[in-house]
């Protein structure tokens, strides 16, 4: 029977190197567009498709994040007093009430897969988001939620976001070749051009299967000497269905600096 989805796994523990010096001593995911970091987009976003469970995996550098998403008795007897009751509640309401955060250290900056691995302990064998906050997608209803209805649509299984890419840019996305159906056949890591099965990019929204942790602890290292969830996914594949869905929205990369 098809499970409603809880959990969403936020890998953050990434150095964010192509900002810097702005990500020197602050996340990359705190970077903020207008009145927002990205890490708070990510999480309202998830919140908007039902999860209530909020799992960080997160590394040193870090620590603003789980500041971000704690509450600031200071700050907010502070606002109170001045009665500036609008940004009061912005700040209250940015986890809302029934939501938990958690957090788990990635020791070790192995893959993709593996900041998703780490998430088991939290998740469990239920089906879970993974967001990837550097993807910023515009669009209402969210990108989460638009993948909760197609999950719900299919009745069980994986959906992937892809999004057509130019054939050049290939090498910079897991790519994934798709039947008649939109269900995935192949799913590669990073492919040169010419190797690629498709132009159809996976975006960092990714439904998942609880089944892909059995997957992800067996894969070794794959391209870029990392552990990753396109294999982790290829392999689940053999196994049960994982569609690839074409989210309406805009996305902008904003893991370099022109898309952000
Ligand atoms: C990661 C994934 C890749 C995916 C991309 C989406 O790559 O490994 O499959 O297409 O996110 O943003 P990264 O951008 O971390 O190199």
């Amino acid at each position: 029977m098809r499970k409603k989805v809880r959990a969403a796994v936020f890998p953050v523990a990434g150095r964010g190197t192509r900002f810097l010096p702005a990500t020197k001593a602050s996340p990359k995911e705190m970077l903020p567009i207008v009145d927002k970091p990205l890490i708070q987009y990510a999480v309202e976003e998830a919140i908007e498709a039902g999860a209530t469970k909020l799992v960080f995996i997160t590394g040193s550098t870090k620590r603003a994040i789980a500041d971000h998403f704690d509450t600031d008795a200071e700050l907010e007897r502070a606002l109170a007093e001045a009665g500036k009751d609008e940004l009061l509640r912005s700040v209250q309401d940015i986890v809302p009430a029934g939501v938990s955060c958690i957090y788990i250290r990635q020791g070790e900056p192995l893959g993709l897969g593996h900041a998703v691995l780490c998430a088991r302990p939290a998740v469990g064998n239920e089906p879970f988001f993974v967001h990837l906050a550097d993807d910023l997608i515009a669009g209402s209803p969210g990108c989460l939620a638009q993948m909760a209805a197609e999950y719900a649509r299919h009745g069980g299984g994986s959906v992937i976001a892809v999004e057509e890419v130019p054939r050049e840019n290939t090498s910079s996305y897991g790519i994934v070749a798709v039947d008649e159906d939109q269900r995935i056949t192949q799913s590669v890591e990073k492919p040169e051009p010419e190797k690629a099965p498709s132009t159809l990019a996976v975006v960092g929204r990714y439904l998942l299967s609880g089944d892909i942790f059995d997957k992800l602890e067996n894969i070794g290292a794959g391209a870029g000497n990392e552990i990753q969830l396109t294999d982790g996914i290829a392999d689940l594949l053999q196994e049960q269905p994982a569609y690839a869905y074409s989210f309406s929205g805009k996305r902008y990369d904003c893991g370099n600096k022109l898309g952000y």
